[in-house]
């Protein structure tokens, strides 16, 4: 994997250095990319670390299988919680045989990231655990792979209030930085994020990209809000599971089988898992898995943000999803 990075980095440098650049949440630098910023070839250990080579060398290469089913996000806008129940809804003939699911369900005993690799970290890197047409990407609608839409590949979208996101974001960056730079205040990241400056950002220009595919072409993209599968987990996993091509048919107890489903992807079980799995890796981390669980909740960007800042952040969300019809 290192020597597939290495060779990336070498091969698209001269690309990556007439790129706009500009000092990132952790300590490197961000680069602007077709309207959206990325690290440059850094990456944790054997995570590829969505850098900006592996996106230009998928936009080169990627070849999408039409049954492939992807899953596209910002990141910390609800990925892992998707991931789950799609992967969930996908193997759920597994949950059927066993009285105590709980304890073979993969999604248990490994993490959703494993069950469903991102295109370009895991997947990129060769995983093995790759069994499924799942496929998770941070990749913002306009630069996706050419043969994605080509092939006419499904996609589900899972969107969040930016403020959350935010929230969510500086406290997993927080997480990421390496020893040598404290971490960034809130302030600094806020200002960053409402100028678009975040990893895989701007997050408002991400999900304008995506939802206006969502609108245009209903049948190929699948607009998800987290607020809603919180508020309405029923009605949004039947839509997704119909929407992934594994709709709940007459034969099966649907509530049941959706309360299954729900119940195994929750918060609580899954970042209970991920709990037990913390010490079991040898080789530690720089993205230890418990890092994507924190409290799973709605609207906790109020315990941290000033009314200043909540005002601003609410009124660049108002002006960019002016008429796309996308409430929280
Ligand atoms: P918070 O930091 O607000 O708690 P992503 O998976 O896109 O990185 O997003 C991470 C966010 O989703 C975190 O939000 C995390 O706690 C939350 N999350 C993870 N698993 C979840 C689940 N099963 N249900 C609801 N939220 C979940």
């Amino acid at each position: 994997a290192k020597t597939k990075i290495s060779f990336l980095i070498e091969q698209y440098k001269d690309r990556v250095s007439t790129l706009p650049k500009h000092k990132s949440w952790i300590n490197h630098n961000l680069y602007k990319y077709e309207g959206f910023w990325y690290h440059q070839g850094f990456w944790f250990h054997s995570n590829a670390s969505f850098s900006i080579e592996v996106i230009m060398a998928l936009q080169d290469e990627f070849q999408a299988q039409p049954s492939n089913v992807f899953l596209a996000s910002h990141p910390k806008s609800g990925t892992t919680w998707l991931k789950a129940l799609a992967f969930a809804i996908v193997s759920r003939a597994m949950l059927k045989n066993n009285t105590d699911s709980n304890t073979v369900h993969p999604l248990l005993t490994t993490s959703s990231l494993e069950c469903v690799p991102f295109m370009e970290t895991e997947l990129f890197l060769n995983n093995p655990y790759h069994a499924n047409d799942l496929i998770a990407t941070h990749l913002p609608y306009s630069l996706l792979p050419k043969s994605i839409i080509s092939s006419n590949c499904r996609i589900v979208y899972i969107c969040r209030n930016p403020k959350d996101v935010l929230i969510s974001f500086w406290h997993f960056m927080k997480q990421l930085r390496d020893n040598l730079s404290p971490p960034i205040k809130l302030e600094d990241a806020f200002e960053l994020f409402t100028r678009g400056v975040s990893p895989n950002g701007s997050c408002w220009d991400h999900v304008v990209g995506y939802r206006k595919a969502s609108l245009e072409r209903p049948d190929q993209v699948l607009f998800l809000i987290y607020e809603e599968m919180k508020k309405d987990p029923k009605n949004e996993v039947r839509k997704l599971a119909k929407f992934i091509g594994y709709p709940f048919s007459e034969e099966e107890d649907v509530d049941e089988e959706v309360e299954k489903i729900i119940e195994l992807c929750s918060f609580e079980k899954l970042s209970k898992v991920n709990e037990a799995n913390k010490n079991a890796e040898e080789t530690p981390k720089v993205i230890p898995n418990d890092v994507y669980f924190r409290k799973g909740e709605v609207g906790d960007s109020i315990n941290y943000l000033t009314m200043e800042m909540v005002e601003i952040l609410d009124k660049i969300t108002l002006e960019k999803y002016d008429g796309l019809d996308i409430s929280f």
